[in-house]
């Protein structure tokens, strides 16, 4: 059964099948709705019903408080139609979209960066404009109609081809595919870009950028952006990891704070060996931030990780004067089914 949703303010009218995201059906139509990592984690994509019930296939994990769902808040990227529905949500005009494209890529190359990510290059149809915003990322599609979701880890245009860092889940049947299969030149279908986790650039405000694992890649992608275009904004690099030997890429971040004033650099461990370097600061790499910025109005945060990272990040740099439209995100479960 189809219901009809209207958005407001913009007027856009869509019908949208019961089984169907609000989000989901928006985009096969060309509108364009804020989002981010259409798992339901993040929040990007909450807006607020004005009339009409939705429904929610899955409850868990849900960016959604039980007092915002009082006041009318739904998440688009989940939000089943459950009646006719009106929506308060914003619309992206179309000048600030770029294309999404379902591209068949072929892995150049296959490198292991530490014990458990692999860095691989996908090379682009050598006639393929591929566009995408630094910090954006891009779907895998399987053959059995599932998708993998990666941060695209390199700034575009940088070398013709597309980066990705992807993390050895254990179980995992993608990674561990990836891992111990799949062989350059190997033709994978991916679709993108996604996400609306990119550099606001008519900002001049200083940067956090707190990483968490993997989540390190969309942020290497927004930091070589900037350092391409020109960019000197101050710019303070948090990266979280358990012990020295997840910062998989710890060289070229201290690099980029050694070669450029305006760039600093703060790994932070949460599980330290024993062996690992004693300067290297330890604990949570949120509380390391609101140690060293007890005051954030004047920032700019970009978080990228686990969900349970950016979440405790947004609650305690609210707690430290970040206003909340200054806070990105781009919250990822390994593995998030689509
Ligand atoms: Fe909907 Fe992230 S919660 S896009």
């Amino acid at each position: 059964m189809k219901y009809r949703v209207n958005l407001q303010p913009s007027y856009h009218t869509l019908d949208v099948d019961e089984n169907e995201s609000i989000l989901s059906a928006a985009l096969r139509e060309g509108i364009h709705l804020a989002y981010g990592c259409r798992s339901g984690t993040c929040g990007t994509c909450k807006s607020v019903l004005l009339e009409g019930k939705v429904a929610y296939p899955v409850e868990q994990a849900l960016a959604l408080t039980d007092e915002e769902r009082q006041h009318g808040a739904a998440l688009l990227c989940q939000a089943q139609p459950r009646s006719d529905l009106t929506i308060a949500a914003q619309v992206i005009p179309h000048d600030d979209v770029i294309v999404v494209k379902k591209l068949p890529c072929r892995v150049s190359q296959k490198q292991l960066v530490c014990h458990d990510v692999l860095r691989l290059l996908l090379k682009l149809p050598v006639m393929e404009k591929f566009s995408y915003r630094a910090g954006q990322y891009i779907d895998i599609l399987l053959p059995d109609g599932r998708r993998r979701s990666f941060s695209l880890a390199n700034a575009p245009f940088v070398n013709g081809s597309l980066e990705l860092h992807v993390r050895h889940v254990e179980g995992g049947d993608f990674t561990g595919y990836v891992f111990k299969e799949l062989e350059e030149k190997t033709i994978l279908r991916v679709e993108g870009p996604h996400g609306q986790f990119f550099l606001r650039e008519d900002s001049d405000r200083p940067i956090i950028f707190m990483a968490g694992g993997t989540g390190f890649a969309p942020i290497k992608s927004i930091i070589e952006f900037c350092i391409i275009n020109d960019i000197q904004r101050p710019m303070y690099l948090y990266w979280g990891a358990r012990a020295q030997q997840d910062l998989y890429m710890n060289d070229l971040a201290a690099l980029w704070a050694k070669d450029f004033p305006h760039i600093h650099y703060i790994p932070v461990l949460s599980a330290p060996k024993p062996q690992d370097d004693k300067s290297i600061r330890t604990g949570l790499v949120h509380e390391a931030i609101t140690k060293d910025f007890p005051d954030l109005s004047g920032y700019e945060v970009y978080a990228s990780g686990p969900p349970m990272m950016v979440k405790a990040g947004k609650e305690a740099f609210a707690r430290c004067h970040l206003p909340p439209e200054h806070y990105y995100s781009d919250a990822f479960e390994f593995q998030r089914p689509k």
